[in-house]
């Protein structure tokens, strides 16, 4: 498997893209993770917070604006070298200072506790894009509990497994054998994938080429969540009152998008991001566990 750091080092130059308002309609990928910042700004403004701490903060783009739409105090880490750099100039182009931002690998405990020390503790703490590279879920949220006051807000962005129950493709396959059948025996189960064989695209989805010159994000350790047992783990951590937030809405499963009108499909992704009901939980491939800390 390759390296987490390769792949961000290679995306980090054209990373501030997919928050370019002006490249909504025109960016080839659906720019689900702009969606994502406007979401976690206003949770984080109805909160009234009044610092934020961000783990795996990228080259800064997100927590620059969440710096300058809250007036907010802001500190960020991030594990990739490049993406440092380039978030380091991208402060310093918008007035802020560039020591705000900081090499920390979250695998790297010591490290962790040592940068808890040195900044403090916030009003939030978000991580968004970072859990599926990590190993170790209960740590993860350890750590991101470190730099939180008691009474703030934790905002932890997952890959949602559930997704796979609208996909019907190879995902679907994996979540029905592996985990809604987990306590069912082998016969019943090979019956079920006999079938599940003759049902779903198996062969989909394929490999994600965004970057040529570095691993592609499939090479790259990028886990999917249960939001039920990750919702467990948070707990676990002295979490409470959580809730659910989703988004990257997808109005059809994604092997059939390729016959649709692109704006049109865009448009109605788009649309969809506001629905706040049950149906993110299937139709969106990705969400946020939303936390206070006891
Ligand atoms: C998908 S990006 C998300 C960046 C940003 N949070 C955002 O919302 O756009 C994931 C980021 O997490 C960082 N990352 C991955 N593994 C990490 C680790 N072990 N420690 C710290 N950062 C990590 C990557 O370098 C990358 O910048």
């Amino acid at each position: 498997m390759a390296q987490v750091s390769d792949h961000y080092d290679g995306s980090a130059p054209s990373y501030h893209e997919q928050y370019d308002p002006e490249k909504i309609w025109t960016n080839e990928e659906y720019p689900a993770n702009y969606f994502r910042l406007n979401k976690v700004i206003r949770i984080l403004k109805d909160r009234e917070v009044s610092s934020v701490y961000e783990l795996g903060a990228a080259e800064a783009s997100p927590i620059i604006r969440i710096a300058k739409d809250l007036n907010v105090d802001v500190r960020a880490s991030d594990l990739s070298p490049e993406m440092v750099r380039l978030g380091r100039e991208n402060l310093e182009r918008n007035g802020m200072d560039p020591e705000l931002l900081t090499q920390v690998d979250i695998n790297d405990r010591d490290a962790v506790r040592a940068e808890a020390d040195r900044v403090g503790q916030f009003d939030a703490v978000i991580a968004l894009g970072v859990i599926p590279h990590v190993e170790d879920d209960a740590w993860f949220v350890e750590a991101m509990s470190m730099f939180l006051k008691p009474g703030g807000t934790l905002i932890l962005q997952f890959r949602n497994s559930m997704f796979a129950m609208f996909t019907f493709n190879r995902l679907t396959k994996e979540l029905i054998l592996d985990d809604l059948l987990a306590n069912v025996g082998p016969e019943f189960k090979d019956a079920v994938e006999k079938d599940l064989d003759q049902r779903l695209a198996v062969d989909k989805p394929p490999k994600r080429e965004w970057d040529k010159d570095a691993p592609a994000y499939d090479e790259i350790l990028a886990r999917f969540h249960n939001p039920f047992e990750l919702a467990d783990v948070v707990k676990a951590q002295g979490f409470e009152d959580l809730s659910f937030g989703w988004y990257n809405f997808h109005p059809t499963y994604p092997m059939i998008a390729g016959g649709i009108d692109p704006t049109e499909y865009r448009r109605q992704q788009i649309e969809l991001e506001d629905d706040e009901s049950w149906r993110g939980m299937f139709l969106c491939s990705a969400g946020m566990i939303i936390a206070t800390k006891k």
